[in-house]
């Protein structure tokens, strides 16, 4: 058993997509979250700087005691999970990776779209995802800049964002995918408007809950699950405490007060 909390970062909000998994899952556990909002969007940044990022996240949380890391970002986890990895041997890590393969289980027109950001789907990591899982299906890709800064300022549903949002399944419908995955941890926020703008046969999957049992599988080999009811969340951003405040109601549906991260 241990008490010490788990870190969980993302290069903003959208990872508390993952969190709110993860505490659904894990009620008792302390967890520490950093949105890097000083240096969002990572899906337009070198993988040289989102590592060095993953690489100062990774150290204060080691220094905060966290018994576990969750990087809740796609985008990092293909820039960074293997050096974070070779960093810390002896240290829980779980990443986020599209779902690819339950997506080409669940697919009837053997076309399956993925929204993510342009950094994910030009890595080598998704390019041996889908090497590995989609030899039967079509896979249709759509990098998808701008939703992040959206949702960053609590949008969810706007006419902007919703004739950016329809600009990028429109040909993805067009193409005959019936299952879309949100390869980007923000885009589950955008579920209710997706719902709205798809036909609701389209199935939608993203793997913040699959990151969560994974998390706990890791955690419980290790016999590091926590036994006592959690302290509260704390909140870092690298960007406007206030700004966080402001979107947390929304986001994580309470409210918490927010740590400037300055590192
Ligand atoms: N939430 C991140 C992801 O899962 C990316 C957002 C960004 O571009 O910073 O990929």
């Amino acid at each position: 058993m241990s008490e010490a909390p788990i870190g969980v970062f993302d290069s903003g909000v959208g990872g508390l997509s993952v969190l709110r998994e993860i505490h659904a899952l894990l009620p008792d556990e302390s967890l520490l979250y950093i949105a890097d909002c000083g240096h969002i969007p990572y899906g337009e940044k070198s993988p040289e700087f989102i590592r060095q990022r993953c690489a100062v996240m990774a150290d204060f949380f080691r220094r905060q005691g966290a018994k576990a890391l969750v990087l809740a970002c796609n985008t990092a986890t293909v820039a960074g999970v293997a050096q974070l990895r070779q960093c810390y041997p002896d240290w829980p890590i779980v990443g986020m990776e599209p779902a690819v393969k339950p997506a080409a289980a669940a697919t009837r027109s053997g076309v399956v779209g993925v929204l993510a950001t342009t950094g994910t789907l030009q890595s080598a990591k998704f390019a041996a995802l889908l090497d590995r899982f989609a030899n039967d299906v079509r896979v249709i890709t759509q990098p998808c800049p701008g939703l992040v800064e959206l949702i960053e300022t609590g949008d969810l549903h706007s006419d902007a964002l919703r004739t950016l949002l329809r600009s990028y399944v429109e040909p993805l419908v067009a193409a005959g995918c019936d299952t879309i995955i949100l390869g980007c941890t923000h885009y589950p926020f955008l579920k209710p408007l997706l719902s709205q703008i798809l036909a609701p046969s389209i199935i939608l999957i993203d793997t913040g809950a699959a990151v969560a049992r994974q998390l706990k599988r890791l955690l419980s080999e290790r016999s590091l699950l926590a036994a006592g009811p959690a302290r509260q969340t704390q909140f870092w951003t690298s960007a406007t405490p206030e700004h966080m405040e402001n979107i947390l109601p929304l986001l994580w549906n309470k409210s918490g007060s927010v740590q400037s991260f300055g590192l």
